[in-house]
């Protein structure tokens, strides 16, 4: 099996006269959870908007599972195992946690057209599958008991648990999350992080946007950091720690680089 999982190639996306992502490279090694780091305003959101196929990049290509990912879109990598969660969860607030996750699952028949029509026990079962898949991912993201409860109720941090849940629901391959533990309180991180392992032991891939450096230190293997649109570091925790371009790209940015 091919160990990049994913990988950029001379990924550019400009807005206006800004440059948010400028000429990045970067190989996802398959089973690892590689951490991403940078300043505000670095580009790294920007970057996980391309590679999830939400945002076009103006130059550069995507390959997940080695294959370049044509006609990039959101539906059709989410379709083949690559999801992302968002720096500000968005669920729809006024539905329940749980049709919150039925309606995050992949491929709905009952969506087509003549399936209704055509096919009402195909539905049916799909529908039964959904909600058993739901049931799953709802105890293991301990959101069972606040299954019934509208989004909007929720923590932030049980906000984040439904950002991972909803994604789980496709059975992805590669997660992007974004900046998952921010303005969560301790133990809902602890919890997050212990789920992010349970996925990765089963082989799940991560790639992680994250401003707390300790959680960064302790859980992500590799860390790659990005500064002003570019790469500007990869490597383990302690040689991020050594690395003089990297503590300078924080040095007056509000995201201070602290273990
Ligand atoms: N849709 C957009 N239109 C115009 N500028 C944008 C847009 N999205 C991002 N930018 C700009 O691109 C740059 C990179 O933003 P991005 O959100 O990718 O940074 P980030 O590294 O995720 O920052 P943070 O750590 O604060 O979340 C910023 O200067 C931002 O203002
Ligand atoms: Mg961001």
């Amino acid at each position: 099996m091919n160990p990049v999982h994913l990988s950029a190639s001379g990924l550019t996306r400009r807005f206006d006269t800004l440059v948010a992502v400028d000429d990045v490279s970067v190989d996802i090694t398959r089973g690892s959870i590689t951490g991403l780091i940078g300043p505000n305003g670095a580009g790294k959101s920007t970057l996980f908007d391309i590679l999830a196929g939400e945002l076009k990049a103006d130059c550069g290509k995507v390959q997940f599972n080695g294959r370049t990912l044509q006609r990039h879109s959101a539906d059709g990598a989410f379709r083949q195992g690559l999801a992302r969660t968002f720096q500000i969860p968005q669920p729809f607030p006024e539905m329940t946690v749980l049709d919150n996750l039925m309606l995050a699952a992949p491929g709905q028949l009952g969506e087509t057209f003549w399936a209704p029509v055509l096919r009402p026990s195909a539905i049916r079962e799909q529908e039964q599958a959904h909600l058993e898949r739901a049931r799953e991912v709802l105890e293991f993201t301990t959101l069972d008991a606040v299954a019934s409860n509208a989004a909007r109720n929720l923590s932030g941090g049980q906000q984040k648990l439904l950002e991972l849940a909803r994604v789980l629901m496709g059975k992805p391959e590669l997660i992007l999350l974004d900046e998952p533990a921010a303005g969560v309180n301790p133990v809902l991180t602890a919890l997050l992080l212990e789920k992010i392992h349970a996925l990765n032991d089963n082989g799940m891939t991560f790639l992680i946007i994250e401003h707390n450096m300790d959680l960064v230190m302790r859980h992500c293997q590799p860390i790659v950091a990005m500064a002003n649109a570019k790469i500007i570091f990869q490597g383990n925790a302690t040689e991020a720690c050594n690395c003089k371009e990297l503590l300078d790209s924080y040095l007056g940015s509000t995201s201070g680089l602290g273990t």
